[in-house]
């Protein structure tokens, strides 16, 4: 079994809200948001003493209906404690009996740490539609993401989608939190280049200042250009802004219709490569414009209105 970059499923993951789990006022609020996931968090969010209440609050969430209920095509994904961790276990257990969309491992250092879940999980069945996202957030995960990322490629491999720790990140190795990340971009630019050789999906940080709209839109815009598919979130507030930045643009949109459109004209259907508008194009931005084009279906599918405060 072979995914590259274009044939990794399509699924819009502009917007993925963190949310800690035992706060019952921001479960309310959910129903109403526009994120494209959300991620139900048991780790750093939660403190130790309250982790047996907020797995016990997530469990009822998910088991009263308030989760069936929530807008079609919002993808749910819990983030666990790493198994090694004296919660680890028990919130696998949880998890799995949620039957979220994806469970999510924080700290993969290594393979190992992956596989050690995906195999707790074949041993309760749990069906392959269950996938596994991977926290990229210490100095080995940035070191060993390309052989982490590969698991993608063997059979039955659960794992989908990287997500960059950087608050982690920042506190693992002492670089500085400046503006434009000038010294974390390296790192960031190894991990999206390590998911997109087996076919993963990949999600910037968080951005912390929840009331800075502006440098919240220009890390969104340099995530963006950085090749990932979206933006991890803190505040309900912050997920227009992500959903601007890593939607399509009409004009991006139309493009790809006329490459499509171009492609499957009588004359150009057996030809590699055509000139249009100017500018030559080849099978290559054909399958980009098909993906983008089927995206955008989805995404307009998703569209809930932006009415998140
Ligand atoms: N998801 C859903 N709703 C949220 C939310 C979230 N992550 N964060 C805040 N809200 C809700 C609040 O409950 C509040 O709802 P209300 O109007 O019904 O009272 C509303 O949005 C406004 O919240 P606000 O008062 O501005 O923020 P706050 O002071 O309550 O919380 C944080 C600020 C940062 C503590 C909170 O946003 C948060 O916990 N974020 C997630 C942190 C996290 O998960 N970290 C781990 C990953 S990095
Ligand atoms: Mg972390």
């Amino acid at each position: 079994m072979t995914r590259s970059f274009s044939s990794r499923p399509v699924r819009p993951r502009r917007s993925v809200l963190y949310l800690p789990a035992n706060n019952s006022r921001a479960l309310d609020k959910l129903p109403g948001l526009s994120c494209d996931s959300v991620v139900f968090d048991l780790e750093d969010s939660i403190t130790p003493g309250a982790k047996d209440q907020a797995r016990e609050a997530l469990r009822t969430f998910f088991s009263d209906g308030r989760a069936a209920s929530l807008p079609a095509g919002m993808e749910k994904v819990i983030r666990i404690n790493a198994l090694s961790s004296p919660w680890g276990a028990e919130d696998l257990l949880a998890a799995r009996g949620c039957k979220p969309d994806a469970i999510l491992i924080p700290k993969v250092d290594a393979p190992e740490d992956i596989l050690a879940v995906d195999d707790a999980l074949d041993q309760t069945d749990a069906p392959a539609g269950l996938r596994l996202w991977a926290m990229i957030e210490t100095p080995r995960g940035v070191m060993n993401a390309g052989q982490i990322a590969r698991m993608a490629r063997s059979d039955g491999a659960r794992l989908d989608c990287f997500i960059t720790g950087t608050n982690d990140l920042l506190k693992e190795t002492g670089v500085a939190a400046l503006p434009g990340r000038p010294w974390l971009s390296p790192w960031l630019m190894q991990i999206v280049l390590a998911a997109r050789a087996y076919g993963l999906d990949v999600l910037d940080g968080v951005y912390n200042d929840f009331k800075d709209e502006d440098g919240l839109t220009r890390e969104c815009a340099d995530g963006q250009a950085m090749g990932f598919d979206g933006k991890t979130l803190i505040h309900p507030a912050q997920i227009a802004a992500a959903n601007r930045a890593f939607g399509i643009a009409p004009v991006e949109l139309a493009q790809a219709r006329a490459i499509a459109e171009a492609f499957a004209l009588p004359d150009n259907q057996d030809r590699g490569v055509i000139s249009l508008g100017g500018r030559m194009v080849e099978r290559l931005h054909l399958e980009m414009a098909e993906r983008l084009i089927e995206k955008a279906k989805r995404i307009e599918a998703r569209q809930g209105g932006d009415q998140d405060t």
